[in-house]
């Protein structure tokens, strides 16, 4: 097993290229699922993750090859319809292949799928969709058969009881081939949704509205191939701010995607760093301390303060001056990186949805194991500002989702050494 060993007391300095998102590649990897052309994707993050959506298309029967960081994905012919458990279970994210599968095959074989490190994650809007849209599923211990009678999905009418990322992306992907139009009410506006629908587009598919709750697509006979560059990582833009907030410095960050950080930034400005943005490039400055955020800091859906920087944001608050009130209102379960925060010397009281962060003068080195992607980062974020060394156990978490984390700290100066 790898940890990670940090170093902290150091400032930051450096300028950072953004990864590709990872939120973004995987939907569109599976959308590329239903696409007879070639698609060629540039800036696709190396990830655990990716590889895991890649090795689901490779059972499919599709083509996937990766040379630095694009991936090129044929799927001209399809061998099977049926997803391992084992490879469903590798990320939760796995659910998106249900509706490309079912506009593709019309018919698939999935299980529930994993990555439930944050408390229940149910899939029922996903099911209920998809039924809205013609599918039958049935259960069978743990694998899910689907099948649309007529071959074929059809368009429907749906609005949804919370703007799922996920389900808004099941219902996208299996309707741009289904007959007729769907109309999805309630829809999630991240900016991922955006990147998947502009791919879509690309490959001929009829879609408007997204980055709206109301989006409609008319379905069609088939999709054909593009290239496409995935959008930048605002989540891990989110994170290496994060930690040059909290270990103090300043840097650059290029290949930013300022709009869609403009949630998280106008929070991280807040606490009294100089943030300046434009052109793709984000340029934070902190001074000795930072500053408790006074209004408190709610996790809503897109355009609100997202979820995936909680934890980050909140390592760097640790060390501030005053106190912070988190509400986390997405997942049930996203505190768990209290415990080792609070391990490090960190003043934290989590009282159901709400996470109170009393500034300390100082966090201490201490060993940590991460227990979940983000609340990994965030341990890596607190010991950058901490005095003395970490050891941060549970890094598979954080391969998932960030490329190369060390070598990204290392080049803002950051001692951190994979072991
Ligand atoms: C996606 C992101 C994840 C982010 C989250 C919220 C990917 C690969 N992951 O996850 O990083 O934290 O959006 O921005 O893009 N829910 C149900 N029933 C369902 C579906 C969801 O109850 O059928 C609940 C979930 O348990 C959760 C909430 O709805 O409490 C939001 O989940 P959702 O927006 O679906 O998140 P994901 O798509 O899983």
């Amino acid at each position: 097993m790898q940890k990670f060993i940090v170093t902290g007391g150091r400032r930051l300095r450096g300028e950072l290229a953004l990864q590709g998102c990872k939120n973004s590649a995987l939907p569109i990897m599976a959308a590329a699922l239903m696409c007879r052309g070639e698609c060629v994707l540039t800036d696709c993050p190396k990830l655990t993750d990716v590889y895991s959506a890649a090795r689901i298309l490779g059972c499919l029967g599709c083509k996937c090859s990766f040379e630095g960081n694009t991936a090129v994905i044929s799927a001209g012919t399809l061998s099977g319809t049926e997803i391992p458990e084992e490879l469903m279970r590798e990320m939760r994210s796995s659910i998106i292949f249900m509706g490309a599968m079912l506009g593709r095959a019309g018919e698939c074989c999935v299980s529930v799928p994993g990555g439930c490190e944050l408390g229940p994650r149910p899939i029922d809007m996903h099911l209920a969709a998809m039924r809205k849209m013609g599918a039958e599923i049935r259960e069978d211990g743990g694998r899910l058969i689907c099948r649309c009678p007529d071959g074929r999905p059809k368009g429907a009418r749906i609005t949804l009881p919370f703007p799922s990322v996920g389900a808004t992306e099941n219902v996208i992907l299996c309707a741009c081939l289904a007959e007729g139009e769907t109309v999805l009410n309630n829809a999630a506006r991240e900016p991922e949704i955006c990147d998947l629908c502009s791919f879509l587009r690309k490959c001929g598919a009829d879609i408007r509205g997204d980055g709206g709750s109301s989006i409609a697509i008319s379905g069609k006979e088939s999709l054909s191939g593009c290239e496409h560059r995935i959008m930048p990582d605002r989540i891990a833009g989110a994170t290496y701010l994060s930690m040059t907030a909290a270990a103090g410095g300043e840097m650059i960050l290029t290949n930013a995607c300022i709009p869609e950080m403009e949630p998280f930034l106008s929070v991280l400005e807040q606490t009294g760093c100089s943030i300046y943005a434009g052109s793709g490039r984000i340029f934070l400055r902190s001074g000795a301390r930072l500053r408790a955020v006074r209004d408190r800091i709610r996790t809503m859906p897109h355009p609100g303060f997202p979820t995936d920087a909680q934890a980050v944001l909140m390592a760097a608050l640790a060390k501030a001056d005053g106190t912070s009130v988190f509400e986390e209102n997405i997942f049930d379960c996203r505190y768990r990186h209290t415990d080792a925060l609070v391990k490090m010397g960190a003043d934290i009281q989590v009282l159901g949805k709400v996470a109170v962060v009393k500034g300390v003068a100082s966090l201490h080195g201490a060993k940590a194991e991460a227990t979940d992607l983000r609340g990994g980062a965030a341990l890596i974020t607190a010991a950058l500002a901490a005095d003395g060394v970490s050891e941060i156990t549970g890094i598979s978490h954080i391969d998932r989702g960030y490329e190369k984390i060390e070598e990204a700290v290392t080049a803002l100066g950051g001692r951190i050494v994979r072991r």
